[in-house]
Order: C-alpha cells, then sequence, then structure tokens
C-alpha cells in the first residue's frame, strides 16, 4: 500500500494499479520472452545444429570414404574435417534424436521434432546457400558488394558472428584456392577425376538423393566449383559448427533464463488459466518450465556437447602435416593457412577489448569468443575444432 499522505488517495490508488499493472505487464512479457527462447532453442538444436552440420555433412563424409583414395588429395585435404563426425551422429541417433530420447523429451516439439528438421530439410536447406557469404545475403543482413574482398558488405557492422566469421571464410577459401590450383592446374583436371566426380555424384544422388533433382545444386566442372564445394564442407565442419556448438551450455544451460521447453501456454484472457497466472503470475511460469527431471536432463547433454576433449585438434592445426610430405609447396602454404589463423585469433581479442563494438565489449556484455579458434579443453566458450566431433 502506499502512503497516501505522500501520495493522496486518489494517486496513490492510481500509482498502486499502475505498479500492478507493470508487474503483470512484465511478467507477460517475459512469459512471451520464455516462449520465444524456447522455439528458437528448437530451431537452433533441430535445424541449425543438428541439421545443417551434423546430418548434412554425412553424406560428403561417407561419400569421401567410399570414393576417394587414402592417398587422393581432396581425401587428405578434407580428412580432419571428416574426424569422429560418423562416430557422434551413431551415438546421436542413439541417444539424442531417437524416440523418447532427449531432444523428443527436452524439447517444445516433442515428438515431432525431427519431422520439423526433416520439414526444414526438403523446404529450405541449400547446399549453395550454406557457405557464410550467401548465407548472410540470404538472411537480408548483407548485401553484395564487389569491392569488398569477401564480396559483401554486412548491413550491421558490430554482428561479431559475422564479422569474425568472414575472416575464417577468406582464411578458408585462400587456403583452398591455392591448395586445388596445386592438384587441378586447369578446370579438364576436375572433370577427368573420377574418383572426384564420383564422390560428389554420390554425395548428391545418394547421400542427399531426397534433393538431388533440385536444380541449385553447384555443378562441379572448373576449379572455382571445386575452392567453393570445398571451401563451404570445410566451414560447415568447422567454424559453422563451433560458433553452433560451443556456446550451448555457457549461453544457454540456464534453464529460467533460455528453456528449451515450455509446459503451459500463454493464457487468453478468457481462459481459466488466466486466473491462475494473475493470482501468481511467477509460479505459473515456473510451473510452465521444463520438470527438474527435464532441466536435468538438458543441462548435462548441453554441457558435454559444449565440453572440448583433450585430444580436440582446432583450425590451422593438423596432426601429420607430414601426410603432403615431399610436396614443400602444399606443406609451406598449410603452414602459412596456420599463421592466417592465429592472426585472426589476436584481432578477435582485440575486437573484443574495443568499446566502440558494443555487442561484445563493455559492462554485462561477454566478448564474442566462440570463432576463436584456439582452446583448453572443457567448457571454454570458445575454439573452432577442424570437425564436427561433438
Ligand atoms: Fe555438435
Amino acid at each position: 500500500m502506499l502512503d497516501p499522505e505522500i501520495y493522496g488517495p486518489q494517486e496513490s490508488a492510481l500509482k498502486e494499479e499502475h505498479i500492478a499493472g507493470q508487474l503483470n505487464g512484465m511478467t507477460v512479457q517475459q512469459l512471451a520472452k520464455a516462449h520465444v527462447c524456447s522455439n528458437d532453442a528448437g530451431v537452433h538444436q533441430l535445424v541449425n545444429h543438428w541439421l545443417r552440420t551434423h546430418a548434412c555433412m554425412e553424406p560428403f563424409i561417407l561419400a569421401a570414404h567410399r570414393q576417394l583414395s587414402a592417398m587422393h588429395p581432396i581425401f587428405k585435404l578434407l580428412d580432419p574435417h571428416m574426424r569422429y563426425t560418423l562416430e557422434i551422429n551413431a551415438l546421436a541417433r542413439q541417444t539424442l534424436i531417437s524416440a523418447d530420447g532427449v531432444i523428443e523429451n527436452c524439447f517444445t516439439p516433442g515428438r515431432y521434432c525431427m519431422e520439423m528438421s526433416a520439414a526444414a530439410y526438403r523446404s529450405h536447406w541449400r547446399f549453395d546457400k550454406e557457405g557464410l557469404p550467401a548465407d548472410l545475403i540470404r538472411r537480408g543482413i548483407a548485401v553484395p558488394d564487389p569491392t569488398q574482398p569477401h564480396g559483401l558488405k554486412l548491413l550491421i557492422e558490430d554482428y561479431p558472428y559475422a564479422s569474425d566469421g568472414l575472416l575464417i571464410w577468406n582464411a578458408l577459401e585462400n587456403w583452398v584456392r591455392t591448395y586445388v590450383n596445386r592438384y587441378y592446374p586447369n578446370s579438364s583436371l576436375v572433370c577427368n577425376d573420377r574418383e572426384l566426380q564420383q564422390w560428389y555424384h554420390e554425395s548428391v544422388h545418394v547421400g542427399h538423393a531426397d534433393l538431388s533433382k533440385e536444380s541449385w545444386w553447384p555443378s562441379l566442372k572448373t576449379t572455382d566449383d571445386l575452392v567453393s564445394i570445398l571451401t563451404t564442407l570445410i566451414w560447415l565442419a568447422s567454424a559453422q559448427h563451433a560458433a553452433l556448438n560451443f556456446g550451448q551450455y555457457p549461453y544457454g544451460g540456464y534453464v529460467p533464463n533460455r528453456p528449451p521447453l515450455m509446459r503451459r501456454l500463454i493464457p487468453d484472457e478468457n481462459d481459466l488459466e488466466y486466473a491462475n497466472f494473475l493470482a501468481d503470475p511467477q509460479k505459473y511460469f515456473l510451473s510452465a518450465l521444463p520438470s527438474l527431471l527435464q532441466a536435468t536432463k538438458f543441462m548435462a547433454v548441453v554441457d558435454t556437447l559444449s565440453t572440448h576433449s583433450p585430444d580436440e585438434e582446432y583450425l590451422g592445426e593438423r596432426q601429420h602435416p607430414s601426410i603432403w610430405s615431399g610436396d614443400a609447396e602444399i606443406i609451406e602454404a598449410f603452414y602459412g593457412f596456420s599463421a592466417e589463423i592465429r592472426r585472426i585469433e589476436k584481432e578477435i581479442e582485440k575486437r573484443n577489448a574495443n568499446p566502440n563494438l558494443k555487442n561484445r565489449c563493455g559492462a554485462g556484455v561477454l566478448p564474442y569468443e566462440l570463432l576463436a579458434p584456439s582452446s583448453g579443453p572443457g567448457v571454454t566458450c570458445r575454439g573452432v575444432p577442424n570437425s564436427v566431433s561433438i
């Protein structure tokens, strides 16, 4: 009760009504925010993380093992970017995306989770838009600009994922171009390489059979085609997956802040539930959140997914650069790529310390390190491994 001696009886009543309205308003807003978060968590997990990196890489990896000899230069290039992906996908099928598995139990769409993932694949996924520049343009946050090194201009300059990602995209593209030009000095060599053609044909027509008739598939006839296809694959396996995966616990592990699931809808004013909501909005909110068991399972899984193993191999590192022994030019080019990745890491550090970049630096703002290439083991919210390995 506000003091009528200070406010006067009428003003006091008006203010109380206002505060009560604000409190309820805030709570409705928080409830709405929680629902937005739970929907976003579903899109993140089912479409962007599982579908666009783990699942869509798998056909290319399977076909590489079936069609390319271990001595083939493209197999050697892709090898570190295929590490552990088939293993982690097999584990995901057993316990995460399986019927009644963790994903169905902990995300709002429940038993329709995989159906939604499949629908997004059928209606939205396009390999030719999966590279970073094409994806940013498709999402309406960049426009083509031939004067820029990566051929586009960001409409939001202080967008950490995009601006750091473009540094990595450029480094990958330069490395892949040097590599491809070394082994395929002209496009006829690309056309006449049977193993290479069979690899791509099987990836598209067997692995991605449901979409194989789509006209947007890039052809593989020139060295430029090969550079573009390989850069996209390595981008998806490394930086794109890292940006989606390793922040899951640090950014989303606290369930009340970002619930993956809401068990009660926002009540309509004519609904009986609305009275319950008005009587105690906080209780209503808490009862809408995942159950204790659901929340615990979800937290355990995203904690595991966000963890780097001690034997992780990061972008710019290779266990065996000697795989190219006898080809000093390529070994040197690889070390040049490694040096560029280290330079990018320093640039990201500088950006995170720049107070003009308010989306990554300032009071209460987390630095954006998801695309900082190196990391120690554990949950570090940074580090770009070579492959989709968790
Ligand atoms: Fe992952």
